[in-house]
C-alpha cells in the first residue's frame, strides 16, 4: 500500500544529506505559497450570498438531491477567471439545508477526471454512507487506483449517499476525502455547507432570516492567470500525496476567501446577526476579532460549536478557529456607529491574511432578536471512572517523514481501535505539533485541554485544535451505527501525509 514516495529508504536516503545542510527541517510548519496574480484590493467585492440546493423530489421522509461533480470556472479575482472543481459547478458548494429527523439522500455523479469520496462532516452516518477514504466515486472511464483495501467499497460514475440526520441541529459540511489527495481536491473547490435544523432551534429568538449568514472562509493562493495556485505532487492526481515534500507541514495562501469571494464586504443593519462560522482552510487557524473593537471588549456572543448550540451563550473576545471547526456566534451591530466599518480581522495571521472581510453598518432598524440565557440542554460531562480510556499520540517522523498516530501512518487494513457501540470512553490526544484533530461519526466533550476545557471548549465538539506540545482529553459517546470510521488530522496536508487511524464502532 506505500506509495514510492513513502519509500523508507529512499525517504531515508533523500533526507539525511538535506538535513545535514539544511534544509529539512525536522518538523515541516505550514508554509505560505504566495499568490503570482496580483492580490485584489480588500473589501471591493460584496460579500455573496450562498446558494441553496434544491431538492429534485421530496417524499415523506427524504429529500433527494442530485449533485453532478464538474470541472467549471469561478469569478473570484477581478478581470480573471479560476477553473475550479465544483459540486454542480461550484464553489462554494451548493448549501444542503436539511432538517433533523428528515433524511437526506445525496446522489453524487463523479464527471470530474479523479476519484471522488464525499465526507458528510459533523454527521452521525451509518459507515457505508460515511465516505470512507477508499470508498471512492471513480470517473465513469475508470482510474488507476493503488489503494489496498479489501474492504473498500467502489464505485464507478456516481453514488448515492444517505444521510439520517438523526443528530441535534448543528451547522455541519461536506467535502472531498478521497485517500492521499484530500488537501489538493477540496482546494480545487470542493466544499460545500450542510445546515441542520429542528423545530425547537426554530422558536429560539435568534437573529434569522437575512440576519442569519453562513460564513466559509478558507486562504487560496492564485496562478498568474487567476487559476488556484497548489504545490501539487502530481499535476493527475495518481502519485500521492496532493502535495509536494516542501509542503507536507501544511499550505497556506495569502488570499482570505470568504463564501469564495475575496475580503468581502457586507452591509449590514445596526442590529444582532447570527454567523455559523466554518474554517475551511487547508491548514490556516485564524483568531477572529472585531476592529474597532467594541465597548466592554466582547463583540461575539458564542451560541454553537461544532455540534450546535451551547448549554448557554459565551461572550469572546475573539474567536479561535482551527481548521474543520464551526463557531456559531452573534455579533450585534448596533454596537456601532451609523454609517461606520467594522473589520473581521485575523490576529493569527500577517500582512494580506490578517484581514477577512468587513462590515458597513449602514441603518438603524427594528431588532426583535434576544440572546437566550439558555440555549440548549447539553448533559454535564461525567466524569471518567469505569471508562475505558485510549490513548493516541499524533506526531512526525523525522525517519519516513511522516505524519503518524501512535508511531503508525495510515493503513485502512489495519484497526486501531474497537469501542463498543452504546459506550463512552476517554480519549487521550498527545501532539508534538499543531494538530485538528477530528473524529467521524461521534461528537465528543472536551475534559481537559493543554490543563484543563479552554474558553473555546464548550459544548459538543468534533474536532479539538491541539497545540504543540499539548495534551488533551474528550469524553467520546459512540452512538449511531457499528462499522469502520476514522479519526485524522484536519490539516489536510497532514491528512494526506496519512495522520489517520481506524475505529470499529462493534
Ligand atoms: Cu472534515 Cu474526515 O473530515
Ligand atoms: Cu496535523
Amino acid at each position: 500500500m506505500k506509495g514510492s514516495r513513502r519509500d523508507l529508504l529512499k525517504y531515508g536516503a533523500l533526507a539525511a544529506p538535506l538535513a545535514a545542510v539544511g534544509c529539512i527541517p525536522s518538523r515541516p510548519e505550514v508554509r505560505l505559497l504566495p499568490s503570482l496574480a496580483p492580490l485584489p484590493i480588500p473589501f471591493g467585492a460584496p460579500l455573496r450570498r450562498l446558494s441553496v440546493a434544491r431538492p429534485i423530489h421530496a417524499d415523506a421522509g427524504t429529500d433527494i438531491y442530485d449533485f453532478t461533480v464538474r470541472a467549471s470556472e469561478a469569478r473570484i479575482l477581478p478581470g480573471l477567471t479560476t477553473p475550479i472543481w465544483g459540486y454542480d459547478g461550484i464553489f462554494p458548494g451548493p448549501t444542503i439545508e436539511a432538517r433533523c429527523g428528515r433524511s437526506v439522500s445525496l446522489r453524487l455523479r463523479n464527471q470530474l477526471p479523479v476519484p471522488i469520496v464525499n465526507h458528510l462532516h459533523g454527521g452521525r452516518t451509518p459507515p457505508e454512507h460515511d465516505g470512507y477514504p477508499t470508498d471512492l466515486i471513480l470517473p465513469a472511464g475508470g482510474f488507476p487506483t493503488h489503494d489496498h483495501d479489501s474492504q473498500a467499497r467502489v464505485s464507478t460514475g456516481e453514488r448515492e449517499y444517505s444521510y439520517p440526520n438523526d443528530q441535534r441541529a448543528a451547522t455541519l459540511w461536506y467535502h472531498d476525502h478521497r485517500m492521499d489527495f484530500t488537501a489538493a481536491s477540496v482546494w480545487r473547490g470542493l466544499a460545500g455547507f450542510y445546515i441542520l435544523r429542528d423545530a425547537d432551534r426554530d422558536r429560539l429568538p435568534l437573529p434569522q432570516g437575512d440576519r442569519e449568514i453562513a460564513l466559509m472562509i478558507c486562504d487560496r493562493s492564485f496562478e498568474a492567470d487567476g487559476a488556484f495556485r497548489y504545490p501539487l505532487r502530481d499535476p493527475l492526481f495518481r502519485e500521492p500525496p496532493s502535495m509536494t515534500d516542501a509542503y507536507m507541514g501544511g499550505v497556506l495562501g495569502d488570499v482570505i476567501l470568504v463564501n469564495g469571494t475575496p475580503w468581502p464586504r457586507l452591509e449590514v443593519d445596526a442590529a444582532r446577526y447570527r454567523f455559523r462560522i466554518l474554517n475551511a482552510s487547508n491548514a490556516r487557524r485564524y483568531e477572529l476579532a472585531l476592529d474597532p473593537v467594541p465597548r466592554g471588549g466582547f463583540p461575539f456572543v458564542q451560541i454553537g460549536s461544532d455540534g450546535g448550540l451551547l448549554a448557554a451563550p459565551v461572550p469572546q473576545r475573539s474567536i479561535r478557529i482551527a481548521p474543520a471547526e464551526r463557531f456559531d456566534v452573534v455579533v450585534d451591530f448596533s454596537q456601532f456607529k451609523i454609517g461606520s466599518s467594522v473589520r473581521l480581522v485575523n490576529r493569527a495571521g500577517s500582512g494580506s491574511a490578517g484581514q477577512v472581510m468587513r462590515f458597513d453598518v449602514t441603518r438603524n432598524t427594528r431588532d426583535d432578536s434576544f440572546i437566550p440565557a439558555r440555549l440548549s440542554d447539553i448533559p454535564d460531562a461525567a466524569d471518567g471512572h469505569n471508562l475505558q480510556f485510549r490513548d493516541f499520540d499524533f506526531s512526525f517522523s523525522r525517519l519516513t517523514h511522516e505524519w503518524l498516530i501512535n508511531g503508525k501512518p495510515f493503513d485502512p487494513m489495519r484497526m486501531d481501535a474497537r469501542p463498543k457501540l452504546n459506550s463512552s470512553e476517554i480519549w487521550r490526544i498527545q501532539s508534538d505539533f499543531s494538530h485538528p484533530v477530528h473524529l467521524h461519526l461521534v461528537h465528543f466533550r472536551i475534559l481537559n485541554h493543554g490543563g484543563r476545557p479552554g474558553v473555546f471548549d464548550s459544548g459538543w465538539k468534533d474536532t479539538i485544535d491541539l497545540a504543540p506540545g499539548e495534551g488533551a482529553s474528550i469524553l467520546v459517546r459512540f452512538e449511531g451505527y457499528r462499522g469502520r470510521y476514522v479519526l485524522h488530522c484536519h490539516n489536510l496536508e497532514h491528512e494526506d501525509m496519512r495522520m489517520m487511524a481506524n475505529f470499529e464502532v462493534v
